[in-house]
């Protein structure tokens, strides 16, 4: 399979300003996904819902080994899993309700789905196995028991996207997005080890096909329903200390039990859905280690406990256009999307390839303008020979290395941009994530396609949990027009391309949702 096809995939799923990509263009409720996947007739294994009472500060996520790691057990399988993959809180409006979950999804649609595979584990099982987790009960599914366990220290995590989910909603675009999805996923997974002092490591060296063999994805009897299969996305491991050598992608015999639940009763096919994932999945990639500083600079604000914002973080459906955002918040928050050698970069084996184009328009003592964060400085050649040339590229601060591109009053154009969204034009700032496209592609392979997307997950969820850390709030944008978005930039061809997009600013709540605690007593299926 070529990689003209991720291309021509990715041309022919740009919104354009008379054109959307392709969809339904209208909901239909008769056949809306099911959120939760069950596997009926697995062991279902209940997952502790009390909280933990340990505080630890935000800011120290981001620091290498500051606890020392906990045992692997049930209750801190039910910690990790309860920070990274749960669901966070309902919400209710007159007599609907619905779900929000600690990764957030685009449309709150949640393609992705989480699973473990585990030694024997106290509390769990005395046999390794593999298990689903089911983010509406906090439970894990016994899918398998392995007749071995070769993988070394630690366990393994995987993550699969149902595409047919997303496309319910998006039509051919849901690709992308089922991808920022993982990545967003992969990051919240990379800070509750960092919770529990582990390591989170992807496996990059391990082939789509044997990351499906072993969580069990590619076995037809299991899937009655062949479009609501899942997709093979990424297998990481975790390790209380440093990652050894990578397992080798061996995969053990196992007996499976469990039939995955029907979601819909009606279907579309998006046949080029089909084809892209085809063309993106990967026979693996030689693994690059993080590189950059080992410890990001301190914050200087005050500490706040990680479970907390990580459980409290949500997606801001509008703001106050008139508020403010102090300059060194601004620069801590971009500077904490910086790589390097700690969590949640270390996770991603793979050389920094988003870049970010910010559009600023409420930072006190920062001019309103365009913006150019370059996330690793050897691109930034590179960058300024695509960018337009009429732009100053004028150093704005060091630390993060921040340049001024251009000034002026940028909340239309930034509106316009992110699909006419008054969220990307009434916030202090918003911003487009910058791919280093065409070049990873051809080099590597269809696959890296999809990790360009996680990593832009990664970075918004970094941005996410930044805001909220900030008390102020964050929102991910999958709606943008892509090619208007490179012409404001001067970006012609494939080199550079936007594949996501953020905003930041200070919420304004909508009052007349209620919340209901995630696991409390309450209704737990939308
Ligand atoms: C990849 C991605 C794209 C998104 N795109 C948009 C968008 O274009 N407009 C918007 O208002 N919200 C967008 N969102 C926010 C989601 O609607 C939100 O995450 C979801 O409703 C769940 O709510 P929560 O984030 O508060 O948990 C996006 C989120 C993600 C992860």
């Amino acid at each position: 399979m070529s990689v003209d096809t991720v291309f021509l995939y990715h041309e022919r799923t740009k919104h354009h300003f008379r054109r959307y990509a392709a969809s339904l263009g209208f909901l239909d409720w008769d056949t809306q996904p099911d959120p939760f996947r069950v596997f009926d007739g697995a062991r279902p294994i209940p997952l502790a819902r009390a909280l933990s009472t340990e505080r630890f500060s935000f800011d120290d996520l981001h620091v290498p080994d500051v606890r020392s790691p906990a045992a692997l057990d049930a209750d801190s399988i039910a910690d990790f899993l309860r920070h990274s993959l749960a669901i966070s809180a309902w919400k209710a409006a007159g007599r609907t309700r619905w779900a929000l979950r600690v990764n957030p999804s685009s449309g709150n649609l949640h393609p992705t789905e989480g699973y473990l595979v585990l030694p024997e584990t106290a509390g769990i099982s005395d046999r390794p196995g593999v298990y689903h987790y089911r983010s509406d009960e906090h439970a894990l599914e016994e899918r398998a028991v392995l007749a071995e366990w070769p993988f070394g220290p630690g366990f393994l995590v995987g993550l699969s996207s149902i595409h047919w989910r997303e496309a319910w909603k998006y039509g051919e675009r849901a690709f992308r997005y089922c991808q920022h999805d993982a990545g967003h996923a992969l990051c919240a997974l990379r800070f509750a080890a960092a919770l529990l002092g582990w390591r989170l490591t992807l496996l990059a060296g391990w082939p789509s096909e044997r990351i499906g063999a072993l969580l069990g994805l590619d076995r037809g009897v299991d899937f009655p329903q062949p479009r609501e299969r899942e997709e093979p996305e990424l297998l990481a491991v975790v390790t209380p200390g440093p990652p050894g050598g990578e397992p080798a992608p061996g995969v053990p015999a196992a007996g499976w039990r469990g039939r995955a639940n029907l979601l819909s009763p009606g279907h579309v096919d998006w046949e080029v859905i089909d084809e892209v994932a085809a063309a993106s999945r990967t026979p693996g990639f030689p693994a690059v280690p993080a590189a950059g500083r080992a410890e990001p600079s301190r914050s200087g604000r005050p500490a706040r406990d990680a479970r907390e914002v990580i459980r409290t973080r949500r997606s801001a459906q509008a703001f106050d256009p008139d508020a403010t955002m102090a300059r060194d918040a601004f620069l801590r928050i971009l500077g904490r999307t910086l790589p390097g050698a700690h969590a949640p970069f270390d996770a991603l084996p793979a050389p920094p390839r988003i870049h970010l184009a910010l559009f600023v328009h409420g930072v006190r003592d920062v001019a309103p303008g365009i913006y150019l964060l370059p996330r690793d400085p050897g691109t930034l050649p590179r960058l300024r020979a695509a960018l337009r040339d009429d732009f100053r590229f004028a150093p704005v601060a060091s630390d993060p290395p921040l340049l001024l591109l251009r000034e002026g009053d940028v909340r239309d154009l930034a509106r316009t941009l992110s699909c006419m969204q008054d969220i990307a034009g009434d916030s202090f700032f918003s911003l487009g994530m910058l791919a280093d496209f065409e070049g990873p592609i051809r080099a590597e392979g269809g696959g890296a396609y999809r990790r360009l997307f996680q990593e832009a997950g990664l970075v918004g969820q970094v941005l996410y949990l930044e805001a909220e850390a900030e008390g102020v709030r964050g929102t991910g944008i999958g709606c943008y027009f892509d090619d208007p978005v490179h012409e404001v930039l001067g970006l012609s061809g494939r080199q550079f391309q936007s594949l996501y997009h953020f905003t930041v600013g200070a919420p304004v709540e909508d009052s007349r949702l209620t919340t209901l605690p995630a696991y409390g007593p309450g209704p737990r299926r939308a």
